[in-house]
């Protein structure tokens, strides 16, 4: 149903009615449509807004069709108790379908007017109602966790840049929610500081951090205590304010989002405060949660079953903030819109893929959390895992959230369970290069004095399906190494009965076509043919067909939590993990976490900005495969 609004000035009197003249209609036009009306007076509400616009109030009325037969009125009736109406603005809504055909009318209940003492004529308090526009919602984001790092860094900062480039809703909120006491003023103060301007579109930046900020609230409270969420029940609803009334009627709404940005063990406690004193009563109410989504299969599937108790799937959006990169994101469009990959994405071509992601620094200090879960659960088992499964997967049914993720599902339950035997794990030690001294991962003070933790991990894993029968997908995940980067390398077979063999000697590996997708930094696609070097004898060299991100689009791209953040503000889940995906994800690192752990298996050592442990080329090595990453022609 189109809903429609009006609004209509009145005064200061006891009851009022609004009346709505059938026009046209017969004389009866109440009694035959009583039915409709009355459904539409069960909904029907009036909402005042005073003269400070934050403060609202609903107020149920009821409609009737007026007593007397000859007269055709239907008036909705209202009344306060005890305080006359202040003089104030109102809005009406109502179901177009019923309303558009009629004008409507507002009238004092005694039939004088609204406003007078003494009685004026008709036209004086007659006002006639028009459709103003049509209604929208508002959503209410709520950082829980807002004095934390990624909230300062990441997610105000991304919040900011959508209302930038007004991809937010138009009525929207912001509150902070944390332990800590702060005002309004000094939440915005600490914003402010981390939000920047596009650089493509600096021009009356400031203005627009200010109309943001305007909108960003705090609230403290306790994490588990739903008093204090009722308080910000009561905030929200505030803000949400007039259009929170509005939304009852038309069913549009004051929507809510929750982001979960505090440390995994409180997840539930806050899911259940929210769930219960703050959820939104009209609207939508999400939660958006972050890894670690447990340690393994079993506290994985532990959380869900918690939050669950509070919230149905579709409310949790279980983020990984790879999945929102750009080029993550376009693997698909390369994949399924171009006709020259897809004919070669299979075992028959690709001879291995490979996803790398390195860190150039260390835990420098904040190792306390990462201590506890290892790159392996940091990193492999969800983001690399996720990029594999997008990578793998069979052509969806249609780009749908579901279909995609129903692909996504299929991939990793085809997937071999991890044996030990190929992982590899590593733990960076102390390193002095150029005078400079690097500490080691034990030397971290928040690190337990001899952790085993891994800070390096490569592992290779099959997929046992037609597509990808014997194709080792290697990964590798580091902190502390050489360069900071994250790709993904697909490594095409040998031009079978190569005419050019004679050229490239007894290494034939330096001649097969790679296809390397980069994430970060400096997103590219590029893929490493063979070519001729300009001149009278024949040489070849191998180049690259680059799409550079950056030069082919000079535009800024996209924080990967903005692209997440609008998509859950639209509910769009495509890049969001569903809990089965998440099962599955967790069979298969599950077994070799346990053994690790277990057998207190050391890892391997490597010098603080190394390539990493050795033991990463032979597990490559076993299964006929050479880090593209390591390779010597690797230029870019
Ligand atoms: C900046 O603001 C001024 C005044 O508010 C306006 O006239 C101008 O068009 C704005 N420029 C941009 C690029 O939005
Ligand atoms: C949480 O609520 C309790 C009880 O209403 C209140 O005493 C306390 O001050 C609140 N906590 C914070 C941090 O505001
Ligand atoms: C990547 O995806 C974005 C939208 O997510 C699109 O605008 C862009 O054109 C895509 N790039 C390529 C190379 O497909």
């Amino acid at each position: 149903m189109d809903k429609i609004w009006a609004k209509v000035q009145i005064f200061a009197i006891n009851i009022l009615a609004i009346v709505w003249r059938p026009g046209d209609e017969s004389d009866d036009w109440c009694s035959n449509e009583r039915s409709t009306i009355n459904q539409l007076l069960h909904r029907a509400l009036l909402l005042a807004r005073y003269s400070s616009p934050m403060a609202a109030a609903c107020f149920h009325g009821h409609l009737s069709c007026a007593s007397s037969p000859a007269s055709s009125n239907l008036g909705l009736v209202l009344s306060r108790k005890y305080k006359p109406w202040p003089a104030s603005t109102f809005h009406l809504i109502v179901g177009q379908e019923l309303v558009t055909r009629w004008g409507f009318q507002i009238k004092s209940s005694n039939g004088y007017p609204p406003n007078v003492v003494s009685s004026q004529k008709e036209e004086q308090y007659t006002e006639h109602f028009k459709v103003e526009q049509e209604l929208e919602s508002t959503v209410s984001i709520t950082v829980v966790g807002a004095s934390g790092d990624l909230a300062k860094k990441k997610i105000f900062p991304a919040l900011f840049a959508l209302f930038y480039e007004d991809c937010i809703p138009k009525h929207f909120t912001i509150f902070g929610y944390a332990r800590t006491r702060l005002t309004d003023e000094e939440m915005r103060n600490m914003i402010s500081k981390t939000l920047a301007c596009r650089i493509d579109k600096r021009a009356n930046c400031s203005d627009k951090m200010e109309q943001f900020l305007q909108r960003c609230f705090y609230h403290s409270g306790e994490y588990g205590l739903e008093e204090n969420f009722s308080e910000l029940d009561r905030k929200l609803k505030e803000q949400e304010g007039s259009m929170q009334c509005l939304a009852q009627i038309v069913g549009r709404l004051a929507n809510r989002l929750f982001y979960l940005s505090i440390p995994p063990n409180i997840f539930v406690d806050v899911v259940r405060c929210a769930s219960r004193s703050a959820s939104s009563p009209t609207g939508w109410t999400r939660v958006i949660v972050e890894k670690p989504f447990g340690r393994d299969s079993q506290s994985s599937a532990e959380l869900t079953q918690s939050l669950k108790q509070y919230l149905t799937e579709d409310q949790i959006f279980r983020i990984d903030h790879y999945l929102g990169k750009e080029l993550v994101e376009n693997l698909s469009v390369l994949r399924f819109s171009n006709l020259v990959f897809e004919p070669l994405w299979s075992r028959q071509f690709i001879r291995n893929v490979q996803l790398i992601f390195s860190e150039d620094f260390g835990t420098e200090g904040r190792g306390g959390y990462f201590d506890n879960y290892g790159i392996i659960r940091d990193i492999m088992q969800n983001h690399l895992l996720q990029i594999l499964a997008l990578f793998a997967m069979e052509t969806p049914v249609s780009l749908a959230a579901e279909d995609i993720r129903n692909e996504k599902v299929k991939v990793l339950r085809s997937m071999r369970v991890l044996q030990l035997d190929d992982v590899v794990v590593g733990q960076y030690k102390g390193h002095t290069k150029g005078g400079r001294s690097y500490p080691a991962y034990v030397d971290d003070p928040t690190v337990p004095k001899g952790s085993l933790t891994p800070t390096f991990a490569a592992a290779a894993l099959f997929i046992d399906n037609a597509r990808w029968d014997g194709v080792p997908f290697l990964m590798k995940a580091g902190k502390a190494l050489h360069t900071g980067r994250a790709e993904i390398r697909v490594q095409f077979r040998h031009v079978p009965g190569n005419l050019y063999k004679r050229n490239f000697g007894s290494d034939l590996d330096k001649a097969t076509n790679e296809l390397v997708i980069r994430v970060q930094p400096d997103e590219a696609i590029y893929l490493k043919i063979n070519n001729k070097v300009p001149g009278l004898n024949m040489r070849l060299d191998r180049s690259n067909l680059n799409l550079l991100y950056a030069a082919r689009y000079p535009i800024e791209i996209p924080d990967a939590y903005e692209r997440l953040l609008m998509d859950a503000i639209e509910g769009e889940r495509r890049l969001f993990i569903r809990s089965d995906e998440l099962d599955a994800a967790w069979a298969i690192f599950t077994p070799v976490l346990k053994e690790l752990e277990e057998k207190r298996i050391a890892p391997e050592l490597y010098p603080y900005g190394s390539r990493g442990p050795v033991g990463a080329y032979y597990l490559a090595a076993k299964h006929n495969v050479r880090w593209g990453d390591l390779s010597s022609d690797n230029n870019s």
